[in-house]
């Protein structure tokens, strides 16, 4: 079936965290009930890692029929549900995944809590490349150990991996884990074998376990391929832990369902016994129903998906080339979120902050959350209907324009 991507839902008395909260302003940490998303001066919300889009149809089918059947019992994952995601996994990424090594938590950032707690000692390091995904250095600070960084470097447009820098920080002994956003949230890489090759290698050489985040593994641009971490080698296979879900890639956020993938015997059971630890055995109802959905009969609606990410990519580039040159998008290869380099405004984070949510109406991630090398950005989400965009953009515009004096 054709589905219809330009269509605007409107999202209001969903709960939603996209559209009706707002961080405060006394304490980033906390977040509050707003209703500056909707109404007549609506400010844009462009942020949080969610998707304007309905999710597939077969998905809402399934999740309808479950509903009525009014029982929602205790839920535990039976073999249909494990061999959905073997296939998916096979059939996306060419990965042959064994049922047995998949365990399910209800999201990744608490796999990431509960990975830090099961295999890093107190006072022991988990290194990052920022600028990334903020709820890392929680997972991390939250359970007892510490950051170790290995910043990524901006060159040309583009980032890349500091291998120099990650051997240096390696050797470190008490780096014992590091943490691979695989592609990275918030710059867009889709890193290439070479790349996962070097990272392997070098975690390898200095005994450091690899957590690599692949969430956002299913969006990737044309052009651009995606290859799981664990599937480059068994010794790679062996020395990591894989997290992924069909959450970014079906808008199932909400059903907080996720799949950490640990072939290693040894190292699944230390996980098994921290997540059991915490309590969860079985898991939701509505979240196992999707993902088999999902994985098994959403294949045709992602093409359409990424067909119409791509489009809206293309204009806002353009857009942003012919009427807002005095920012640089930084061309994302893989995901939604689009990073956007703003520091020739020549404000500081607050005024950009400000500029952007005050006077262009719009709300953005801000680029220093995911650390100081993201001060001077700002992370659009792009997977909203192409209308809301190329509003959003227009307002970016013009605030910029009033800014340097080319508006009155
Ligand atoms: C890299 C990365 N990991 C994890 C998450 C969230 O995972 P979950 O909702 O399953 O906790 C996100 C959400 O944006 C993300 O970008």
């Amino acid at each position: 079936m054709e589905y219809d991507f330009d269509a605007e839902v409107d999202r209001r008395d969903t709960d939603s965290l996209k559209w009706e909260f707002i961080q405060s302003e006394e304490d980033p940490l906390e977040w509050e009930l707003t209703d500056r998303f909707f109404g007549e001066d609506r400010i844009l919300p462009l942020w949080v890692a969610d998707m304007d889009f309905p999710c597939p149809k077969p998905v809402v089918d399934a999740l309808v029929a479950r509903a009525q059947h009014g029982i929602y019992g205790y839920t535990m994952p039976t073999p249909a549900f494990y061999q959905a995601v073997v296939r998916w996994t096979q059939r996306r990424h060419g990965w042959e995944v064994a049922p047995e090594w998949i365990c399910i938590t209800p999201g990744v950032v608490p796999a990431l809590n509960m990975l830090v707690r099961a295999f890093v000692p107190a006072g022991d390091r988990v290194l990052i490349q920022p600028p990334v995904y903020y709820p890392f250095y929680s997972a991390i600070e939250n359970n007892g150990a510490e950051l170790a960084f290995n910043p990524l470097i901006y060159e040309d447009g583009r980032y890349r991996m500091d291998l120099a820098d990650l051997e240096a920080k390696c050797s470190d002994p008490k780096v014992k884990l590091a943490i691979l956003c695989s592609p990275h949230n918030p710059v867009g890489r889709v890193w290439t074998e070479d790349e996962l090759t070097h990272f392997g290698e070098i975690c390898i050489d200095n005994d450091v376990l690899v957590v690599s985040d692949e969430i956002h593994s299913d969006l990737i641009f044309k052009g651009h391929a995606f290859t799981p971490f664990a599937k480059l080698s068994e010794a790679f296979a062996q020395n990591s832990i894989t997290c992924t879900a069909p959450s970014k890639t079906f808008n199932l956020a909400g059903l907080q369902t996720s799949c950490i993938v640990i072939p290693n015997q040894e190292l699944r059971s230390k996980f098994e016994r921290v997540v059991q630890s915490n309590g969860l055995v079985t898991i939701g109802t509505f979240g196992a129903v999707a993902l088999q959905a999902a994985y098994d009969h959403g294949e045709e609606w992602l093409g359409q998906l990424l067909e119409y990410l791509q489009g809206n990519l293309e204009y806002l580039e353009q857009y942003v080339a012919e009427h807002i040159p005095q920012l640089t998008v930084v061309r994302p290869e893989g995901t939604y979120l689009v990073w956007l380099d703003c520091r020739r405004l020549g404000l500081n984070k607050w005024e950009l902050k400000q500029l952007m949510l005050e006077e262009a109406r719009v709300y953005l991630d801000e680029g220093f959350v995911f650390g100081p090398e993201g001060e001077g950005f700002e992370r659009m989400n792009i997977a909203c209907p192409r209308a809301l965009l190329a509003e959003a953009l227009d307002r970016i515009r013009q605030a910029v324009g009033k800014l340097s004096g080319d508006i009155e």
